[in-house]
């Protein structure tokens, strides 16, 4: 949460600053603010709200100088204002933060009593007065933020600036996310890698513990205490395109389309059809005969996908699945042993939830390992020192709504069950060969259900004004329910519930009128004859009816206001194309609606907070 981004070169900060704040929108649009140094005088705008009202605020007043930091804020401590919004400046030095000082009221107290005055309610503000009043003490930049950092708890990664010497840019991480970005005269300091990758595809990942120096001619990294850590730079093939909109109306429909070549892209080279086996690059899953029982957590839309992998492993591997969501996870002491595997799942690999719950599992004996998106995310770097990391080739995901890491966490988990099960006898190689064969048919199955994507628009036409909705589906298609609830809600701000279709009439059923409608997912396969007879129920109390079902299914026009026909496949693996049409719908109701689909209302992207 909160993008950071830093510039030091020969060019104009402000424009390199503000396109990286524009790629970094994604984690926070509370306000947002930049501050360059120029001719020995920090210069700073500010506005609350989206990045465009500070693009307004530079037209009328322009910042020239060729260092500075900016920020766009998911807002913590202190409310979204001006005043709250960073970058904050004491004494010449400006600091712009991710994370969560925690002990900051303590130090605020102890700054306050030595007659600092404060101008923001954000922890932030402690950071640029704890530096100021080191350089006061005769300190210079380095050392007074090395001081700093001693006296602050938390998790964080800031940049910071001075007047005093204009050359440098500073940044240390703990917990949080920060890149540094390799130029030629130039280098760059962001949250997350879209923010340079417009100059740059030469990374340098920090661990927790780095601190950074960046001047024009290099950067320098060593321990928060100045001990030097070797320069490790890394390349990275995403390209700038990725992280544009290419036509697209908004990031969430082109991340739609862009499932085919995402799904594609996470089976490619790990396949290999004539032994009907399965390559975890990566990742080595123990002694799989060994292993007697798998926890998966994750949070939100990758908690959805976990429930679908319980399924696939169970039914493939027949090893069993707890799901746990990693808040949950963290604080009630899990029982766990050697013999446990731990498996998160998280798109941005920073999830602050899903990270302190594998910590947790390790500390206690499990192999932690991991179905991430960003490469050398913590969450990657965690399970790489331990089972390893099953990258998702997805791309960047710039829309605040997961769709093609969820479809692609669907495919990562498909191939581990099936790696499991190979592995453990389980699985015949002539019964994996038809798996796998079922599996390369999805990008085109998603292919075909995008090419009808006018029939969902008329659909969501008609229900777009409904105040609530409901989900239902059973078995590997009830967390897709959810999940198609949750993109609703998320996006559209509608209310929408998620239900296992038996469940419907332990209670939900009494919801059903002829103003709710009903989405639910019936596709071909053993639950099939019993989610058509929970629909029938809402059907007979008047409930309006879109169902998706599987092509060729006569029957469920009889009792569907609407369907849509998604192509036919194991029931396995139905749920990455079941969640396309679900995922348009939601798309739809928002467009139509007119909410900021890309930007929806107190969200963030990458949540690294508690
Ligand atoms: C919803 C969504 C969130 C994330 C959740 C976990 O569309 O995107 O629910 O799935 O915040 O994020 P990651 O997968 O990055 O750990």
């Amino acid at each position: 949460m909160c993008g950071i981004v830093g510039y030091v070169g020969n060019r104009e900060a402000t424009t390199i600053i503000i396109e990286g704040l524009r790629r970094l929108e994604y984690r926070g649009y509370d306000s947002a603010g930049i501050a360059v140094v120029d001719g020995g005088k920090t210069g700073i705008r500010r506005a609350v709200g989206k990045l465009r009202n500070l693009d307004k605020v530079l037209s009328e007043q322009p910042l020239a100088g060729t260092i500075g930091i900016g920020h766009t804020r998911w807002a913590t401590h202190g409310r979204p204002s001006e005043q709250n919004a960073h970058p904050h400046e004491v004494e010449g030095i400006t600091v712009v933060h991710n994370g969560i000082i925690e002990n900051y009221l303590e130090l605020r107290r102890a700054l306050s009593a030595q007659g600092r005055k404060f101008k923001s309610e954000t922890d932030t503000e402690i950071i640029a007065h704890l530096v100021a009043s080191n350089v006061a003490k005769g300190l210079s930049l380095v050392p007074a933020v090395r001081a700093t950092i001693e006296a602050i708890r938390g998790a964080f990664a800031f940049v910071i600036q001075s007047e005093h010497e204009p050359d440098k840019l500073v940044t240390a991480k703990n917990a949080t996310p920060i890149v540094v970005g390799l130029g030629e005269g130039e280098n760059f300091v962001a949250s997350d890698i879209p923010a340079c990758l417009a100059h740059t595809r030469v990374f340098v990942f920090l661990r927790d513990g780095d601190f950074a120096v960046l001047t024009r001619s290099g950067v320098e990294i060593t321990t928060f205490d100045g001990t030097p850590v070797p320069v490790k730079p890394k390349r990275i093939d995403w390209s700038p395109v990725m992280a544009e909109k290419g036509g697209h109306k908004h990031f969430m429909h082109k991340e739609i389309y862009e499932q085919p070549t995402a799904v594609a892209d996470t089976i490619r080279g790990r396949v290999s059809m004539e032994e009907a086996r399965v390559h975890l690059d990566g990742v080595s899953i123990g002694d799989a005969q060994k292993l007697n029982r798998f926890i998966i957590t994750a949070c939100g839309t990758s908690y959805h996908a976990a429930l679908v992998g319980k399924f696939m492993i169970e039914s493939i591997a027949r090893i069993p699945v707890e799901v746990d969501l990693a808040s949950e996870l963290r604080y009630r002491e899990p029982v766990i042993d050697e013999q446990t595997g731990v498996l998160a799942i998280s798109q941005s690999g920073e999830t602050l939830d899903t990270l302190a719950a594998i910590k947790e599992c390790r500390t206690r004996g499990a192999t932690i390992f991991a179905i991430c998106n960003v490469l050398e995310s913590s969450i990657a770097r965690e399970c790489a020192e331990s089972g390893g990391v099953l990258y998702t080739h997805a791309g960047p995901e710039i829309g605040v709504a997961s769709t093609k890491a969820f479809t692609t966490q669907l495919v990562a988990l498909y191939l581990i069950a099936i790696h499991l099960g190979r592995e453990r006898g389980t699985l015949s190689k002539e019964d994996a060969q038809e798996l796998l064969t079922h599996l390369r048919e999805v990008p085109k199955q998603i292919e075909s259900v995008l090419s009808r994507e006018a029939s969902i628009i008329s659909i969501a036409r008609r229900v777009a004004k409904a105040r609530d909705f409901l989900y239902l589906g059973r078995g590997p298609n009830y967390p897709i329910a959810l999940e198609g609830a949750l993109k609703l809600k998320e996006i559209s701000y509608i209310h929408a519930e998620g239900y296992a279709a038996g469940e419907m009439k332990h209670g939900p059923i009494a919801l059903i009128d002829e103003k709710m409608p009903t989405i639910g997912i019936a596709t071909a396969g053993p639950v099939y004859e019993k989610t058509v007879s929970n629909l029938e129920e809402v059907k007979a109390r008047d409930g309006k009816l879109i169902i998706i079902a599987t092509e060729g299914d006569a029957r469920i026009a009889e009792i569907a206001d609407d369907v849509f026909l998604v192509p036919k496949n194991d029931p396995l693996i139905d749920p990455i194309i079941t969640v396309v049409p679900l995922q348009l719908i939601a798309y739809h109701i928002a467009d139509l609606n007119g909410t900021d689909v890309d930007q929806p209302r107190n969200l963030a992207k990458s949540v690294t907070v508690e």
